[in-house]
């Protein structure tokens, strides 16, 4: 008996686990868009957000690019993005094919709490 009711809570988390994780991540995740922007963005954004290379745009500008909605950024940022005349281009993904469109979102979550306004 002692083993069943172990193993009933055992299968009972891994099912909570497994129905809570994909629900928990759903909605944008500031935290985990924090690890996503230093692993994949500060390389040339910087870690204060103002750019670490030239044509790189300042997050933190009034009005700047953090200025568009979420939309138009996750599309930026998922397929790239090169305004006119600039000299460099924003790379897919930053450069990291593997984040998901769930990352993105995390990282815009993050990119508004850190630096927008
Ligand atoms: C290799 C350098 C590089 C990396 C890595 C990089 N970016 Fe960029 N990013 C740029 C440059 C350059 C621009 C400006 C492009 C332009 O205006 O032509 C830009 C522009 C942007 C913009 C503004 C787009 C707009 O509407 O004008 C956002 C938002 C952005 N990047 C987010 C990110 C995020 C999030 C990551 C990480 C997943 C990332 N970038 C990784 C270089 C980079």
């Amino acid at each position: 008996m002692r083993f069943q009711n172990g193993f009933f809570l055992l299968v009972a988390t891994v099912a909570v686990a497994g129905i809570c994780v994909p629900r928990a991540g759903s909605a944008a995740d500031a935290k985990k868009g924090e690890a996503i922007y230093s692993q994949s963005c500060a390389a040339c954004h910087g870690s204060d957000g103002k750019g670490a290379l030239p044509g790189v745009p300042d997050f933190n500008a009034k009005k700047g690019v953090l200025s568009s909605t979420d939309a138009v950024l996750a599309e930026r940022i998922t397929n790239g993005y090169q305004s006119k005349g600039s000299a460099m281009a924003m790379p897919a993904k930053g450069g990291n094919s593997s984040l998901t469109a769930q990352d993105i979102s995390d990282v815009i979550a993050y990119l508004r709490q850190r630096f927008a306004g």
